[in-house]
């Protein structure tokens, strides 16, 4: 039986996976509203392919609950953040998942921490929880870390096609759990040490974070001089070794906004240039904010009642709004005592999340002069008719009507 501890993006698909592939799978969450609405039938987010595979997985036999089992076998997957101060990682989710599955689990058992964590994170705050527990790693309880690449919006897709990579202790245990991932997950996948698996998920994140606050920097150099960045990206990605990726309002989500922090926060003489990149993306929703103003002023938009934000979440058409763009714009004027925009999005019409948040889209449009485009949602590529005549900035360089505004 696998225990998967904390059902949330991550945790969730990959219980259900191993449950639709013939594993016994309890999955295991200290939310309990979150547990009873699993129990009731209903998926807790919107994922392409999840509810049929929520479907497949019922069928399997998966079971919900908030008590941790007592088996051979454990996938922790809940949050790791950092810390805002030190920019280091907080594993006190994973350590306190770590302490309360020990007093379950059997001599033997195999621990997979699936969360991301910084290089050196497992050494030192898992293997003391294990040891303060009364185990030893490596004799009677195996470590293995398994970090997840999958992306909001094609899960169901990634977590069979995706390569994988399996850090652990020792060859067998590595050899366990890949045997018990490749039952869904038809990618590569590499089994190494336990820091190796550590430090290329967050190196991967990294390297997104880096690339995507080049472009991004590129679109202010651009914008200060009246050049076209969109072109210049175009052009210069023609070159065969060249492939700029495109800029856009800012970053969000859990992964590519946050992990990288854990570099800066661990090696802060080193990381000098993902600190830098980490602060531009961090900017980009001011550098949006000023684009707005400067659009206002040369439209004659005088009051900002008259100009929306369209799209809430951190990327098109997925639901989760953590670290996004819009949210960080929003947050910006209100510290400067500002009322926040208008804002719309489609993913959240059933109650207001934010202050000035209207839940259709007729009534977001009612009474704009502007619209900020700040997440390419397929509802807007369906309804850009109803953009005609308004101002349009458009953030994610999507629009194809005439005249639109660009970062
Ligand atoms: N979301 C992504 O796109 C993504 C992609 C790759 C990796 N990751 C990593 O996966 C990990 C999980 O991220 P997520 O997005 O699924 O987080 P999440 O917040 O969506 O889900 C975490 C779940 O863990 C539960 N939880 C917290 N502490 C618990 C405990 N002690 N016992 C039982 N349940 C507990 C929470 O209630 C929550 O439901 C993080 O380390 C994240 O960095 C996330």
């Amino acid at each position: 039986m696998i225990n998967v501890i904390g059902l949330g993006y991550i945790g969730l698909p990959t219980a259900l996976m191993l449950a639709s592939h013939g594993a016994e799978v309890v999955g295991t969450d200290c939310n309990a509203a979150l547990v009873d609405r699993l129990n009731a039938g209903r998926t807790t987010f919107k994922e392409k392919g999840l509810d049929e595979l929520f479907e497949a997985a019922l069928a399997g036999g998966i079971r919900f609950t908030t008590e941790y089992q007592r088996t051979d076998m454990y996938i922790v997957s809940v949050p790791t953040p950092y810390d805002k101060f030190s920019k280091k990682v907080d594993a006190g989710y994973v350590v306190a998942a770590v302490q309360e599955l020990m007093k379950h689990c059997p001599r033997g058992a195999t621990v997979v921490i699936e969360s991301t964590v910084s290089p050196g994170t497992i050494d030192k705050y898992v293997r003391p929880a294990i040891e303060a527990g009364g185990f030893t790693p490596g004799v009677d309880i195996h470590l293995v870390h398994a970090p997840e690449r999958i992306i909001p919006g094609n899960m169901v897709y990634e977590l069979v096609h995706n390569n994988r990579t399996i850090g652990a202790d020792s060859k067998e245990a590595g050899e366990r759990v890949k045997a018990c991932y490749a039952s869904f997950c038809q990618g590569e996948i590499v089994v190494t040490d336990i820091r190796t698996a550590e430090m290329t998920k967050v190196v991967e994140n990294t390297y997104r974070a880096v690339n995507i606050a080049f472009a991004n920097e590129l679109s202010r150099i651009c914008r200060h001089d009246g050049m076209d960045v969109y072109e210049i990206i175009r052009i210069c990605n023609m070159h065969p070794r060249v492939n700029i990726l495109q800029p856009g309002p800012g970053v969000g989500g859990h992964c590519i906004s946050v992990d990288p922090w854990f570099l800066v926060g661990d090696y802060p003489k080193l990381a000098k240039v993902i600190d830098e990149s980490m602060k531009t993306n961090d900017s980009q929703p001011e550098f949006v904010l000023e684009r707005i103003h400067e659009i206002m002023k040369a439209a004659g938009i005088t009051d900002d009642r008259r100009v929306g934000l369209y799209g809430l979440t951190y990327k098109e058409n997925v639901d989760d709004i953590r670290e996004s763009p819009t949210l960080q714009l929003l947050e910006l004027q209100q510290r400067h005592l500002a009322r926040p925009l208008k804002t719309f999005d489609p993913y959240f019409t059933d109650r207001p999340i934010v202050e000035n948040q209207v839940l259709s889209f007729d009534s977001f449009l009612e009474g704009l002069d502007m619209v900020v485009i700040m997440v390419g949602h397929e509802h807007i590529r369906q309804n850009w008719d109803r953009l005609r005549g308004k101002v349009i900035f458009d953030t994610r360089n999507i629009c194809p009507l005439e005249g639109v505004h660009h970062l």
